[in-house]
């Protein structure tokens, strides 16, 4: 049986650079389950629809073909044949994630995917189901989380880094917006999972969450 690793946690708490770093470590395959939502939101804002219409949603969704493949270890996501990895990590694209994400018809066709790739795959996944609903029986489940300010802190470094304009007080309000969002929707709300480890990062750099993370794996393959 394949080994699969959890991590789930709200938005900017780091999940994807410590999984990314992680699956290399372990020589496991990363999926970011978040970048197939945005490539459903890509499509949702290319055909011009509005979030809030979840019949034309519904309508759309048999459409989107999204798949995922592995080029040189990196997950890239093709939309329609089209790969457009590159250009689904801006605050639009993400925003109308969270919103559209909370439709069934989005969330079955993606879940259904995710648990195709796990199934004979080791594979470290994160998103904010994974734990609870994609994957019950994973074996390590982490839920990673940091405060608003620290996670809004990080996005706006990021941010300014590429030389792209921030405004702090703005992407704080779009994280709480974005974790009332993913917290309370009807289906698979993001919440911890009853067997996941906390791991709360707001005071730990990278090496520190990866090396913690590290150990709970280890721990549970009885390597430790
Ligand atoms: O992790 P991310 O920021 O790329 O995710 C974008 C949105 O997609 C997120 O706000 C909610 C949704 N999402 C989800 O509902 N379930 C997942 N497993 C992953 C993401």
């Amino acid at each position: 049986m394949a080994f699969n690793i959890a991590i789930d946690g709200p938005a900017g708490a780091g999940k994807s650079t410590i999984a990314k770093t992680l699956a290399k470590e372990l020589g496991y395959v990363y999926v970011d389950t978040g970048a197939m939502y945005r490539a459903m939101a890509y499509y949702f804002l290319d055909q011009g629809i509005d979030k809030d219409d979840e019949a034309a949603i519904n309508a759309a969704v048999s459409g989107a073909d999204v798949t995922i493949r592995y080029e040189d270890g990196a997950q890239q996501v093709y939309l329609n044949g089209e790969n457009i990895t590159g250009s689904l990590r801006t605050e639009q694209v993400g925003n109308m994630a969270s919103a559209t994400s909370i439709y069934p018809a989005v969330r079955t066709k993606l879940v259904s995917l995710q648990q195709k790739l796990a199934k004979t795959t080791d594979v470290i996944m994160d998103g904010r189901d994974i734990g609870t609903c994609v994957l019950p029986d994973a074996q390590v489940k982490i839920y990673l989380t940091a405060s608003v300010e620290t996670r809004a802190k990080r996005r706006f470094d990021e941010l300014t880094d590429k030389g792209e304009p921030a405004d702090l007080a703005k992407i704080a309000a779009d994280i709480e917006e974005r974790d009332y969002r993913d917290m309370h929707r009807d289906m698979s709300p993001l919440r911890q999972a009853e067997d996941a480890v906390l791991v709360d990062s707001s005071e730990m750099n990278i090496e520190e969450v990866v090396a913690a993370i590290r150990g709970i794996v280890d721990e549970k393959k009885g390597n430790a």
